[in-house]
């Protein structure tokens, strides 16, 4: 604050968000690689929604979690891509500071929502692989449900805590970021007064928020696989690794890009290899996700294909109707 006044300098109310640079030849490509990841995320999410809430054999609670990932998923992408769509269209790359602002709590809650979603999945293994013979008793739906709401309702609370903090800043003459959606950290470089207790806040919360998670994931897994090992027949082992190879897959290319983007940067990384490494944490991961599942879990591959039977016997039967109807008339 003081600094502020004391500089006489003039609020901001207005971001410029430099995105991938101003090549204007690269933007319509751009706009085009960008809009097909969407349709592609929304597509493949939305079908494994579709599959797990019409096929009766994928009612089970790693499912119903799975179904709920995509959901997460969809509004991941949804909270950045649509506005850097846009951007690249039109070429106009302001954002006011609260809509900024409001970008980043929304990105922030989702992503600690998808952490500790992540979690209650290998929660889910778990129990799976280590107690089979407890799983039905411990995994209920309504614990299965529980998960799932108790992931969103501490998401929003770790981030709230943090932007009552971040609602007082305030922004003066640096206008550019750096980036392309609104993320915390390059916010609080620009901003131009005291942001220690924001950076400590934010610091020690989102440490909290993914170490706890990444500790308890860790711990499923080293369980689950020092479980699989003193499984005595090498089919009984694959069989048990092939139902949790997906969400292992799923979450070390989570945790792997988290670390890239937000533990090791130094000052030394280059702005470019940040900004793509964005790309592959907030763009690509929701997109890879449902073809990880498709391809790899047979459950799914197999209501998969019976959805797509039954869409072309459907369209096989409406065509005899027609043709019936055709030659009814005539
Ligand atoms: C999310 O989880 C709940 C609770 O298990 C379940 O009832 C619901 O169907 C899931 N949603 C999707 C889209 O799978």
């Amino acid at each position: 604050m003081e600094k502020a006044e004391g500089r006489n300098q003039t609020i901001i109310m207005e971001f410029i968000l430099l995105g991938f640079g101003d090549g204007p030849e690269l933007q319509p490509l751009l706009f085009l690689l960008f809009l097909l990841i969407y349709v592609a995320t929304m597509g493949g999410n939305l079908l494994i929604i579709e599959l797990v809430v019409a096929d009766l054999h994928l009612h089970t609670p790693m499912y119903f979690l799975l179904g709920n990932l995509s959901f997460l998923e969809i509004c991941y992408t949804s909270a950045i891509l649509p506005r850097l769509l846009a951007s690249l269209l039109t070429g106009d790359r302001a954002v006011s500071v609260k809509g900024c602002i409001v970008q980043s709590y929304l990105f922030g809650i989702i992503s600690a929502a998808e952490c500790l979603l992540l979690t209650a999945m290998s929660y889910d293994r778990y129990v799976a692989i280590c107690h089979p013979l407890r799983y039905s008793a411990l995994m209920t739906s309504r614990v299965c449900g529980q998960l799932v709401v108790w992931s969103w309702i501490i998401a929003f609370l770790l981030c709230t805590i943090v932007y009552t903090f971040f609602f007082h800043l305030q922004f003066c003459d640096s206008k550019e970021i750096d980036h392309f959606f609104c993320d915390i950290l390059p916010m609080i470089k620009v901003a131009c007064v005291d942001t220690q207790t924001v950076q400590l806040v934010t610091f020690i919360i989102s440490a909290i928020g993914t170490l706890v998670p990444f500790l308890l994931t860790l711990t499923s897994y080293i369980c689950i696989i020092s479980t699989i090992l003193r499984i005595p027949s090498s089919t009984g082992r694959q069989k048990a690794f092939s139902t949790c190879s997906s969400h292992l897959t799923v979450v070390t290319i989570y945790y792997g890009t988290l670390i890239a983007v937000y533990v090791v940067p130094t000052a030394n990384t280059p702005k470019v290899l940040h900004k793509i490494l964005s790309v592959f944490y907030t763009v690509l991961n929701p997109m890879i996700n449902p073809v990880i599942y498709c391809l790899r879990n047979k459950e799914v591959h197999q209501s998969l294909r019976k959805t797509i039977l039954k869409v072309i016997a459907f369209r096989n039967r409406y065509r005899n109707q027609k043709i019936e109807l055709k030659s009814i008339t005539k």
